[in-house]
């Protein structure tokens, strides 16, 4: 029989019924009012520039530095990342990745025949000395910082080491920064260097993830070109639409994102009380909106809660931590205090 947890497909989408989702990692709060203003005029539906549309480039070029140029626009993060990997990468090539991961990284590494080495965390850090005996031979490292499951957010002082590192030895650093702005404990320190790519998106900040706008940022144009060039041949440009509706929330004052944050903290802080009353081990998140607790029999755990108690949670298992399952808390403080109440029903039971 198919293992009915093989993947977060069977609870991707589902809803509805009494569920309680601490499923997906989708936003539930609402993108900026302006996004919207657009749509009843718009009529522009040709291909687009296969980088992404001018003035979106530029925009971003002005929050990042850099030019224009130095950017593609892309479906979501998601092919941000793998355009990345097929750029830079020839199979066998090594990728090292902090442990737990968010799910696709695996899944795309093998895609692109390359091979994951793993480096481990403590408590959800990187361990520097075991990150600086892992580094040497790859051809890239992957940086989530903060991170999905874990909602930690690396050390700067781990950051910079790494940057120092990476530059010494001429390997690239994928930064995966779709949470840098959704961070509780200090301003988010951006990996930067000529060795850098940096990835984003407008899913989590702009809560804009079915637009699937995501982007690149690289000072090296031959990375830049062969991401064109393969995205020419593969999914050409980036919906345009959608590209306008981004630009418009590069316009949105940083008050908007203020208030995000402060809405996910008190979030965070009911999330992560309640587990902790419930006696379960976990770190406290500082970034994103994910924990993830170590629990008994996770398999058990996430199928009983889905099927008997209407609540679903990831299994761990899917981000390289067998001994723990996840829960996003991208869903209002009432429906939480509910899951928590369902949880301690399992796990009284
Ligand atoms: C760490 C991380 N990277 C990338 C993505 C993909 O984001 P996008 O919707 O921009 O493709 C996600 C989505 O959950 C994520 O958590």
């Amino acid at each position: 029989m198919k293992d009915k947890l093989l993947s977060p497909s069977i609870f991707i989408g589902v809803q509805g019924d009494g569920m309680i989702s601490f499923g997906s990692g989708q936003p539930d709060l609402p993108p900026p009012e302006r996004v919207f203003r657009i749509l009843p005029k718009y009529r522009q539906f040709k291909y687009g520039l296969i980088p992404g549309q001018v003035n979106l480039r530029k925009a971003l070029a002005k929050q990042y530095g850099g030019t224009a140029d130095d950017f593609v626009i892309t479906n979501g993060a998601s092919e941000a990342l793998d355009l990345t990997f097929r750029s830079i990468c020839k199979p066998g090539d090594k990728i090292l990745l902090h442990k737990p991961y968010y799910y696709s990284y695996l899944p795309m590494i093998n895609f692109n025949n390359l091979e994951p080495v793993f480096t481990e965390t403590i408590r959800g850090k990187i361990d520097i000395s075991d990150f600086d005996n892992k580094v040497r031979g790859c051809k890239a490292v992957l940086i989530n910082s903060p991170s999905n499951p874990t909602g930690r957010v690396q050390e700067v002082s781990t950051l910079k080491e790494i940057e120092r590192l990476c530059s010494d030895l001429d390997i690239t650093i994928i930064s995966d920064e779709v949470y840098k702005d959704l961070i509780y404990v200090r301003e988010n320190y951006m990996l930067k260097g000529p060795q850098v790519v940096t990835i984003n998106s407008f899913s989590k900040t702009f809560a804009m993830c079915g637009l699937r706008i995501g982007y690149l940022y690289s000072n090296d144009r031959s990375i830049v070109d062969d991401v064109i060039e393969i995205k020419t041949h593969s999914s050409m440009n980036t919906n345009i639409l959608g590209q306008e509706m981004a630009y418009e929330a590069t316009k949105v004052p940083s008050a908007y994102v203020d208030n995000q944050v402060a809405i996910w903290k008190e979030r965070r802080d009911v999330v992560y009380k309640g587990l902790m009353d419930l006696g379960l081990e976990l770190w406290n998140p500082e970034g994103a909106f994910y924990v993830l607790p170590k629990v008994k029999d996770p398999r058990k755990m996430v199928w009983d809660l889905f099927k008997k108690h209407k609540v679903i949670t990831y299994l761990g298992e899917w981000f390289g931590a067998p001994d723990r399952i996840r829960l996003s808390y991208a869903l209002d403080v009432d429906k939480i205090e509910e899951g928590l109440s369902r949880i301690e029903k399992y796990l009284d039971s």
